[in-house]
C-alpha cells in the first residue's frame, strides 16, 4: 500500500499535559512500532545553537539524546515523534537500532484516543537550580508522577554496616 493510503495509528492534537501530543487513532498491540522519531542527526553543541524551539519557553526541547552522544534535533526535519510527551508511567518505550534510529514502540496494548508517552528521562548538564526544576517540572498526572522529565540520578546508598 502506498504511504500515502496507510492508515496511521496516531493522531496529533491538543493535550492536557502540555500543548500538542500524539494520540492512539485505534487500538495498537503491545510491542508495535509506532514511529520513528525523526529529525536532523547532528551534535548536541550545533544543536544547542539553534533558536529556541519554544520561543516562550528556552527549557522546551525537541532533541533526543542518542547514545553515542549525538542528537536528533526533531526542530529541524521533525515528523509527529515529536510532539508525543512525557509520562513517568508510559505506555511507550523508546528503542535505538544499531544505526542510532529511534523508533517509539507500544509498551502495552494501547486503547484508542489514550495519549502516548514515553519517558523522556532528560539530561541537564549543570546545577539543578531550583529554577531548573520548576523549568522541568513534569505534569504527566501519573499516580506514579516523580515530579520531574529529569532523568533522577540514585542518591549513593549508605553503607549497611560500619567498618570495624
Ligand atoms: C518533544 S516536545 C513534546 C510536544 C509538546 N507538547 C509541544 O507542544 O511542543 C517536549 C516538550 O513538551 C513539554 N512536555 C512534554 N511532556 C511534559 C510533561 N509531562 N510535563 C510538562 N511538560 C511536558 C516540555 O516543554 C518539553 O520540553
Ligand atoms: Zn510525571
Amino acid at each position: 500500500m502506498p504511504e500515502t493510503e496507510k492508515k496511521r495509528d496516531y493522531s496529533v492534537r491538543h493535550s492536557a499535559i502540555h500543548g500538542r501530543g500524539v494520540f492512539a487513532a485505534r487500538k495498537i498491540r503491545k510491542g508495535k512500532t509506532i514511529i520513528e522519531y525523526r529529525g536532523d542527526r547532528t551534535t548536541w553543541d550545533i544543536a544547542s545553537l539553534r533558536p529556541d524551539s519554544d520561543p516562550d519557553n528556552p527549557y522546551h526541547t525537541f532533541i533526543f539524546e542518542l547514545s553515542d552522544g549525538r542528537v536528533i534535533d526533531a526542530g529541524v526535519k521533525g515528523n509527529a515523534a515529536r510532539w508525543i510527551n512525557h509520562s513517568c508511567d508510559p505506555n511507550c518505550i523508546t528503542r535505538e537500532d544499531e544505526k542510532g534510529r529511534v523508533f517509539i514502540e507500544a509498551l502495552h496494548r494501547i486503547p484508542p484516543g489514550e495519549e502516548l508517552t514515553y519517558d523522556y528521562r532528560l539530561s541537564y548538564d549543570g546545577r539543578i537550580t531550583r529554577k531548573v526544576r520548576e523549568a522541568f517540572a513534569c505534569r504527566c498526572g501519573m499516580a506514579k508522577c516523580r515530579g520531574t522529565m529529569l532523568l533522577e540520578k540514585k542518591k549513593k546508598k549508605r553503607k549497611a554496616a560500619r567498618k570495624k
